[in-house]
Parts: structure tokens; sequence; C-alpha cells
């Protein structure tokens, strides 16, 4: 198997620098549109067998060095007794968001076997179809990045809705974390069980936060789900966009690889996360429409700088965006194999 990506967030010596992205399976491919022009996209996550397809896809045709499960973050709020929908131009929306105590006691905490079988069961497709080529990985999203969901209804610019509740109503606001935290380390472990080699927790919005209320409403949790998916002996990555002003508190959250966007030096992340971290990114997404030698230059940079660190996965500081030109993509990896590569 190629285990180079597993290594790295080991901050193990390798060969060469592992590159995977962030929404590799996605709209920007052509092999993924052909699939979604029949099926909307709860329902692909919902055919194991599609789902496993579009999964693989970049791996073959990208040649990245980790598969990551096809599926969204906002997949637990059904089996929790809210309604999501993915429209296309609003994103995610909730039919009736939380933001009181019935309702928070309301929520039901998912039997994952059951509720989520359809991705246990994607899971053990991939696995069989991959057959060990390279790991996959598992994810869910963060409690408190789930929490701006459940209490917005959609994304949002300010998210006043979040905070003016956590703020004047941090019991129930704790509460609905405990909730959320539980449910995200029964799925984390379900994923597991059934073959995946590594997880991701996405906490995108945690950058909203001050340091100062980062520590005493998310830190709590993060830090115990990851200290409880840790005993699993499988390395756990924790991404938050806009990490740069909370990076000493993300330290504390104990993750063997911390995921950064492009907004922050690797340099300085290093000064601030210490030559232990193991440091996942951080190429700007919009880079990909930049010309052939702009896009080697920054490469070349981050690569660099990513030395520093004990270990250096490279991806996006996000996701790759709809529209970019898939040859960029596919240069990107042949462009990180072969400048980071050894002797
Ligand atoms: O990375 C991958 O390839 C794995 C699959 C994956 C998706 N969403 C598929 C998806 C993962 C890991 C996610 C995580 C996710 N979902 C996050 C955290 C990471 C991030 O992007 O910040 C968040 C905040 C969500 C919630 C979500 N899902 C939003 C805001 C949107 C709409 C924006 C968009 O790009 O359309 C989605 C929909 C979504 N999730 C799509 C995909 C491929 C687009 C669906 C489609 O129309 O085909």
């Amino acid at each position: 198997m190629n285990d180079t990506f597993l290594k790295a967030c080991k901050g193990e010596e390798v060969e060469y620098t592992p590159v995977w992205f962030m929404r590799q399976a996605g709209r920007y491919l052509p092999e993924y549109q052909k699939i979604r022009e029949n099926i909307d996209f709860l329902t692909l996550c919902k055919t194991p067998k599609l789902a496993a397809e579009v999964t693989i896809q970049p791996v073959d045709i990208l040649g990245v060095d980790a598969a990551i499960l096809f599926s969204d973050i906002l997949i637990i709020l059904e089996p929790m007794g809210m309604k999501v929908e993915f429209s296309e131009k609003e994103g995610p929306t909730i039919n009736e968001p939380v933001r009181n105590k019935a309702s928070i006691e309301k929520l039901a905490i998912p039997d994952i076997e059951d509720d989520l079988s359809f991705v246990l069961e994607t899971i053990k497709i991939i696995k069989d179809k991959l057959k060990n080529k390279v790991p996959l990985i598992g994810f869910c999203g963060a409690p408190f990045t789930i929490a701006t969901y459940i209490i917005e209804g959609k994304s949002s610019k300010n998210f006043y809705h979040t905070k003016r509740f956590m703020f004047q109503n941090s019991n129930l606001f704790n509460y609905l974390m405990e909730k959320l935290t539980v449910t995200t380390l029964s799925y984390l472990l379900a994923q597991i069980k059934v073959g995946v080699q590594a997880v991701q927790i996405f906490d995108t919005w945690a950058g909203i936060l001050s340091p100062i209320d980062y520590t005493r409403y998310v830190l709590p949790y993060t830090k115990k789900l990851i200290s409880d998916i840790k005993k699993e002996n499988i390395p756990v990555i924790y991404y938050v966009k806009n990490c740069a002003g909370i990076l000493k508190e993300i330290k504390k959250t104990g993750a063997d690889v911390i995921s950064i966007d492009w907004k922050i030096d690797i340099l300085d992340a290093i000064k601030k996360i210490g030559k232990n971290a193991v440091i996942q990114g951080n190429l700007d997404p919009c880079a990909l429409f930049m010309p052939k030698e702009g896009l080697e230059d920054r490469i070349k940079d981050i690569l660099w700088k990513g030395s520093f660190a004990k270990g250096h996965i490279f991806n996006l500081g996000h996701g790759i965006l709809p529209q970019t030109p898939v040859d960029n993509v596919i240069y990107l990896v042949e462009a990180v194999h072969y400048y980071s590569k050894k002797s």
C-alpha cells in the first residue's frame, strides 16, 4: 500500500510529500457531474455504490495519496431529527433551527449502525474497491461547526444567532455541545470499525471565535473527542478555517495533524504550534486558477516551508472550487510529488 500519507501523519520519514484535497470528489470533475446529472446530492450520499464510486474517482484521475469518504458533515442531522436540504444556490438549509431548551432536548442521539448504515456500507465498498491502493480518510463535522448549522439553520456571515445563543444561554449551549460530542464520537468510532485509516474533524467555523471563547466554549469538547479517538491508534486531523488567531488553542486539542488555511504562513504556524507539529495545507484554492509558472512557485514555497515541520501533508487551505480546471489539479499533484522527492 502507498502509506506515505499515514507515515506523514505520524511525523515519520517519507520519500515525498503526500497530497490530497478537501472536496477532491466534486463538481469540478466531469466524471462526478455525470453521476450527479441523474441524482441529487443527498441521494448520492445515501447510495453506497455510487458514493463509493465518486470517492475513488479522484484517486484514479489525480493520483492523490489518500481517498476521503464521500458524504457530508451534515449527514448526522437527519437521524438527530432534523431535515436538511442541499440547494445548489443556498447551500445546506435546516428546516427548524434549534434555539431553545425544548428543541435541544428533542434532538436524538443516533444509532449509527442503524441510522447511518449507508455510510458504513459505503466505506466497506470503498475499502474493497481501493484494494489498499491508498488509505481511506473518514470524517465528521466538529461539534461547534455542526452547532452553527443547527442554530443558524444555514451558512452564515457573522454567526449572530450562534454567538448570541452561546453567550446568553451558555448552559444550554454546553448541553448541545455535549450531545454533539457524543454523537460525533460514536460516528467516528463506527467509521473506524469498518476500516477508515485516519479521520479528519472539520471545524470550519471555529475561526470566528476569539481565543478566549474558543477555549471556553469549544476546546473542552474537541479535546475530549480527539483524545477518545486517539485511543483507536489512528491519526486525527483537525481543520479550522481562519485558524491563525487560535492556533495556540488548537494545539491544545491534541490532534496529530493540524490542517491550516492559506491566510497564515506555514513558518508562522510552526512558530505558534511548535516544531513537533505535523501540518496539513495550505494552498489558496484560487491559486489553481494561476498560470502554471505562478502555481509552481507557490507549490515550491509551501513545500519548502512545510519541510521545517515535523511532518507535512500537502492540501488546500479549504475545498476545491467547482470552477477549478482539472488539468491544474493533476499538475499540482505531479508537481508536489516531483519537487518534494528525496534523492
Ligand atoms: O472532501 C471530500 O471530497 C469529501 C466529501 C465532503 C463533502 N462535504 C461533499 C460535498 C466533505 C468532507 C464535506 C465537508 C463539509 N460539508 C464541510 C466542512 C468542510 C468545508 O467545506 O468547510 C462543510 C461546512 C459542509 C457543509 C456543506 N455541504 C456546504 C456548505 C455545502 C454547499 C457548498 C457547496 O460546495 O456546494 C455542502 C454540499 C456538498 N458537500 C457538496 C459536496 C461534493 C456539493 C454537492 C453537489 O452539489 O454536488
